[in-house]
């Protein structure tokens, strides 16, 4: 205990004066701390040893030697002990971060679990995915491989199917003030006017009424997802023993899902509010006294301001990480347009950040790329929101003649035409389309965008997160539609199951999967070389005088990169005329070259690496 005793008296004043001004309740309190003895009790020696390592090394994840990816259980390996028998083909792929998508109980009507979103029980993994046991086994496994495992802590709402909703169901009040229960519409009323929709169209409005119990409750995301709330110490408190007893099942980074969202006020839009910061800085406090090993990653799909203070302060922090949201649509946009002038500003706003915030970076993930770009500077050149994501929405559905993308609309709104968009990589670069036509010319331009995009994001400050299948170029995968518990939400597409023939195909030279196995492959291997990866590197962008390329420098310790990427479909010549010095070497090809000028093919990119 005396580890605890140390941690704890680190952070004790900071924790109970944030707990009292949010609760002001003693009782509360000291049940959190005597539950945070417990779990550190029970947490197992190995993670304890894991604890103590990076505690001595706080940077573990900020060096240039992390490779993510997210994968579904079940799709990827039917269950959790598949998953264990696949870690080769995992190590094969350099990938050293496994995110589990949600696995925990879940209403089995798929119409109902928003894909595990909606979580009926923290503390069981859904049955057919396996056992805790199997879970805490395959962590085990991981970590004498050197692997660290993700997972979600859905916070913001549980299943209605959960103990507590099925309890405030039955008319029990201790539990419906776990939730927010309305007797009528007269307050949701007031909050309809300020809180905005996550889902307008699938699941319009903020509140669901229960007929059984004539009441309402909040749901901001579907129906079926009720909003917990945290103006309850007990919900606090009971979700704080949940996310420890998750960690110490030998979670390493806890995914905390739709985080802006936890804390409601009447009259605000109900996001981002102060009360979320305090509850996400409360929440970094107990990891670092109970399992300081463990990182929070924030899932803030907001626009550039409303992220950042999620990491909070260098004195105060927050999260460890974040995804980097508005660069990967940003990115998008730059496929569609082939200008990479919003993504050059993009790039320099998140270099110009502290360099120790981590940023999580991916070319897709689960959901749905929202559009959410910096319009205002787009407004600029003339261009406008709505025509601008009905031009982005028609080019990735392949209706604009130079498209060869294919994907589907989600949650479009059938009188603004607003709408957000899915589909895998590889879909979205053509190399479904190409398949179709069989079109060789077409199948290899499209790989060599879908290898330049990652090799594009491999170089960006942070961590690169792969979304299985895009390591062999998997296509969108339209089956969903068959299954009328996912039919009505196309966010499926992109969540097909592991195609483990074309996984085979990696070796087998020519094969678009051994094409791009290989040469991610290769450019993993390289960023794992060279320091100047490091997140914690110098970041910029350059001048190459043709909008279609986008130039990016890192620095670190005597070491500097260039990647040069071309996002147009033609050959082009980038003009570095801000690159002072040289020779650099072609990290790929070995030649060393002055790179005043460089030619790139459609779709090429080059790496060139100069140490001092
Ligand atoms: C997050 C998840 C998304 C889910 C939502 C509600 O945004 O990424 O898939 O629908 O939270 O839990």
């Amino acid at each position: 205990m005396e580890v605890f005793s140390k941690r704890f008296s680190k952070h004790e004043d900071e924790l109970k004066w944030l707990y009292m001004e949010l609760y002001n309740d003693m009782d509360g309190y000291i049940q959190l701390i005597s539950n945070m003895k417990q779990y550190y009790q029970n947490r197992r020696q190995d993670l304890k040893e894991i604890d103590n390592a990076r505690v001595k090394d706080p940077s573990w994840y900020k060096k240039n030697d992390l490779m993510g990816m997210m994968l579904y259980i079940d799709n990827f390996a039917k269950n959790i002990n598949g998953v264990k028998e696949k870690i080769n083909y995992l190590e094969k792929n350099n990938i050293n971060y496994i995110h589990l998508m949600p696995f925990l109980d879940t209403p089995s009507n798929q119409a109902k679990s928003d894909g595990g979103y909606a979580v009926s029980n923290f503390r069981k993994v859904r049955p057919d995915l396996g056992t805790m046991e199997d879970l805490e086994e395959l962590s085990k496994v991981c970590h004498e491989k050197g692997i660290s495992l993700c997972m979600d802590f859905v916070m913001n709402h549980t299943s209605e199917e959960h103990e507590w909703a099925q309890k405030a169901l039955a008319g029990e009040k201790e539990f419906q003030d776990y939730y927010f229960f309305f007797d009528d519409f007269t307050i949701p009323a007031e909050y309809e006017k300020t809180v905005p929709q996550v889902f307008p169209t699938t699941a319009p409005g903020n509140f669901t009424y229960l007929e059984n119990l004539d009441k309402y409750v909040m749901t901001c995301f579907y129906p079926y997802q009720w909003d917990l709330n945290y103006r309850n110490p007990v919900v606090f408190n009971e979700m704080m023993f949940n996310f420890l007893y998750l960690a110490n099942q030998g979670m390493d980074i806890i995914r905390i899902d739709a985080v802006p969202y936890i804390w409601k006020t009447l009259g605000t839009p109900c996001r981002n509010l102060p009360q979320v910061h305090t509850i996400v800085r409360l929440m970094r406090m107990i990891c670092e006294i109970v399992c300081p090993s463990v990182l929070l990653l924030g899932e803030v799909v907001m626009e550039p301001a409303k992220v950042v203070p999620y990491f909070g302060t260098v004195e105060k922090p927050e999260c460890h990480m974040l995804y980097n949201v508005t660069t990967m649509a940003t990115t998008w946009h730059t496929v569609a347009t082939k200008d990479t002038r919003l993504l050059r500003q993009q790039l320099d706003t998140v270099a110009a950040l502290p360099h120790d915030y981590t940023f999580l970076n991916y070319l897709r993930c689960h959901d749905d790329i929202g559009w959410g770009l910096d319009y205002p500077t787009l407004a600029k050149d003339g261009i406008g929101e709505p025509e601008h994501k009905q031009f982005l929405n028609d080019y990735f559905r392949g209706y604009i003649f130079n498209s060869t993308s294919r994907g589907e609309l989600y949650n479009e709104d059938p009188v603004t035409r607003d709408a957000r968009f899915c589909a895998t990589t590889a879909s979205m670069c053509g190399i479904e389309a190409a398949l179709e036509t069989k079109d060789p010319a077409e199948l290899e331009l499209a790989i060599q965008q879908h290898i330049m995009l990652h090799a594009y994001m491999f170089m960006q400050s942070g961590i690169p997160v792969l979304y299985s299948g895009d390591e062999i170029g998997q296509i969108n995968d339209n089956d969903y539609k068959l299954n009328p518990g996912k039919v009505e939400d196309s966010r499926y597409i992109h969540r097909g199951e592991m195609n483990w023939y074309n996984a085979s195909q990696i070796d087998v030279e020519g094969t678009v999967q051994n094409k791009i196995f290989t040469r991610l492959h290769q450019l993993e291997d390289l960023r794992k070389a060279h320091p100047a990866f490091i997140t914690e590197g110098d970041a910029w962008t350059l001048d190459t005088w043709d909008k279609a390329i986008l130039c990016m420098g890192k620095y670190y310790n005597k070491e500097k990169i260039i990647g040069v990427f071309n996002f147009s479909a033609q050959e082009k010549t980038a003009y570095l005329d801000d690159v002072y010095d040289g020779p650099y070497t072609d990290m790929i090809t070995g030649e060393v070259t002055d790179i005043k000028q460089v030619k790139l093919e459609p779709y090429g990119f080059r790496y060139y690496v100069i140490q001092f």
